[in-house]
């Protein structure tokens, strides 16, 4: 076990009402392994309460410094690092000239290994923990990530990306050698072996990974369903929604369907644990559809202003009630840093509402970085807790360290904070990766 002194930053157990952030100025975090060996929190609150009930377990003087849960990044590219910051009028000239030409160069293993060993690593400097990425449409790229993460201890779901049609010849997925496998059951015969190899090792998970309606056939979406309803437990992954051509493309692909979202519920890709990002240009249907088969929306403000997408409707989606949480979107979006997505999702909500004068709080802007997200993610322990993106007692221990005196302007405005959310706040305008001192994950320290 192991205990730590420092300002401390979680957040109440949530369900139905306001998000509440709890905050410790004087506070003693301790950890330990759980039955399994994973280090999970032990106990959490005011020093003067829990460090006479663990008095034995040596103590990490962090005072001057806040422990905060690590991020979790719901929604990131991992091949997409080298793209961050490549201008084009929306997102399909923005795929076709840039995106799918690096995306081509994962064929190789190398740049695959380097581009994973990178992607880790800006993401645990960034303080992200946990992230659901899409890697491509080589496999390589898959294990290449899988490994990466699993040599760090670090939570990390991602999967094949499905792509069928729609997309230069060798980017597409791969008849098998030989030929006797159409492109289309390989991609799903290789999706389920990848879950049979990585899925559930370690903190590791596999995500169904169809890139979005329009680069899939009927054939592809419908195996790609077939395996969501067979293996429950994994992960769907996808795009929705994100911009107005894209939209009228996939209308045109699958006319029958009510919507373009409707279009993954007709597929069978739509159940809990599914998360499609963007979800922006959505009717009250779409809301309740998300809402009913429990799916949960991907919020990516950097990209969204980035690509001119639009802007995320926090009022609609409150109203019908569905889940969502934070996501990067890089390398359409153009930061690893979370207090970059997080002060770009309050600029949305401030702007860009059909219902004006939305304004997002703090403490709801960091919640929807890590417990809200980790709740998206459906992660539970035996009494249905949510153990990841929070602190509470049983969560798995990834932290981040921050220090609110990292820079000359962050040491003057947060000394200034006269409560939370001016706290918070003052990190979220002014932070990046020179706040997050340190990132510890689960069963090990890194970065
Ligand atoms: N829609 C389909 N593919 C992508 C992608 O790589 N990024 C974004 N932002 N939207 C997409
Ligand atoms: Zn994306």
């Amino acid at each position: 076990m192991k205990a730590y002194r420092a300002s401390l930053l979680w957040f109440a157990p949530h369900s139905e009402g306001p998000v509440q952030a709890l905050y410790e100025e004087d506070g003693m975090l301790v950890v330990g392994p759980d039955a399994k060996g994973l280090q999970v929190v032990q106990a959490i609150g005011p020093w003067r309460e829990v460090s006479g009930r663990y008095a034995h377990v040596p103590v990490e003087d962090l005072r001057g410094r806040i422990i905060a849960p690590g991020f979790v990044d719901l929604h990131v590219h991992f091949p997409q690092t080298n793209v961050i910051g490549s201008p084009a009028s929306g997102l399909l000239p923005w795929l076709e000239n840039y995106t799918f030409p690096e995306e081509k160069r994962f064929a190789s293993i190398e740049h695959g290994a380097e581009g994973a060993q990178f992607f880790v690593d800006e993401l645990l400097r960034n303080g992200v923990t946990t992230a659901l990425a899409f890697a491509t449409s080589h496999t390589a790229s898959v294990n290449a990530l899988f490994a990466e993460a699993q040599a760090r201890s670090m939570r990390m779901i991602t999967g094949l990306c499905l792509m069928d049609r729609h997309a230069p010849a060798d980017l597409l997925n791969q008849q098998s050698a030989g030929g006797h496998v159409d492109a289309t059951l390989q991609s799903l015969m290789d999706s389920e072996a990848l879950i049979h190899h990585w899925h559930g090792k370690d903190r590791l998970g596999y995500a169904i990974t169809p890139r979005f309606a329009p680069t899939s056939t009927d054939a592809q979406l419908r195996g790609a369903g077939e395996l969501a309803a067979r293996y429950s437990d994994v992960w769907i992954q996808s795009h929705v929604a994100e911009n107005k051509d894209e939209i009228a493309w996939a209308r045109e692909l699958f006319p029958q369907s009510r919507s373009y979202l409707a279009t993954y519920a007709d597929f069978g890709l739509m159940r809990e644990r599914a998360v499609y990002a963007h979800c922006i240009h959505f009717d009250d249907d779409d809301r309740a559809l998300m809402r009913d088969t429990g799916s949960s929306a991907a919020i990516s403000p950097t990209s969204n202003l980035f690509l001119g997408s639009g802007f995320f409707d926090y009022e609609g989606a409150d109203r019908v009630g569905f889940g969502y949480g934070l996501a990067s979107d890089v390398g359409g979006g153009t930061s690893f840093s979370p207090f970059h997505t997080m002060l770009a999702a309050y600029y949305v909500g401030r702007e860009g509402q059909t219902k004006p004068g939305l304004s997002l709080s703090p403490q709801h802007l960091w919640w929807q970085h890590t417990a809200g997200a980790g709740q998206v993610l459906g992660v539970k322990n035996e009494a249905g807790q949510s153990i990841v993106g929070n602190l509470l007692p049983g969560c798995e221990a990834d932290f981040v360290v921050l220090n609110p005196k990292a820079t000359p302007l962050l040491a003057r405005k947060t000394a200034l904070a006269s409560n939370l959310d001016e706290l918070l706040f003052s990190m979220i305008v002014l932070g990046d990766d020179r706040l997050v001192e340190r990132t510890v994950i689960s069963q090990g320290p890194s970065a």
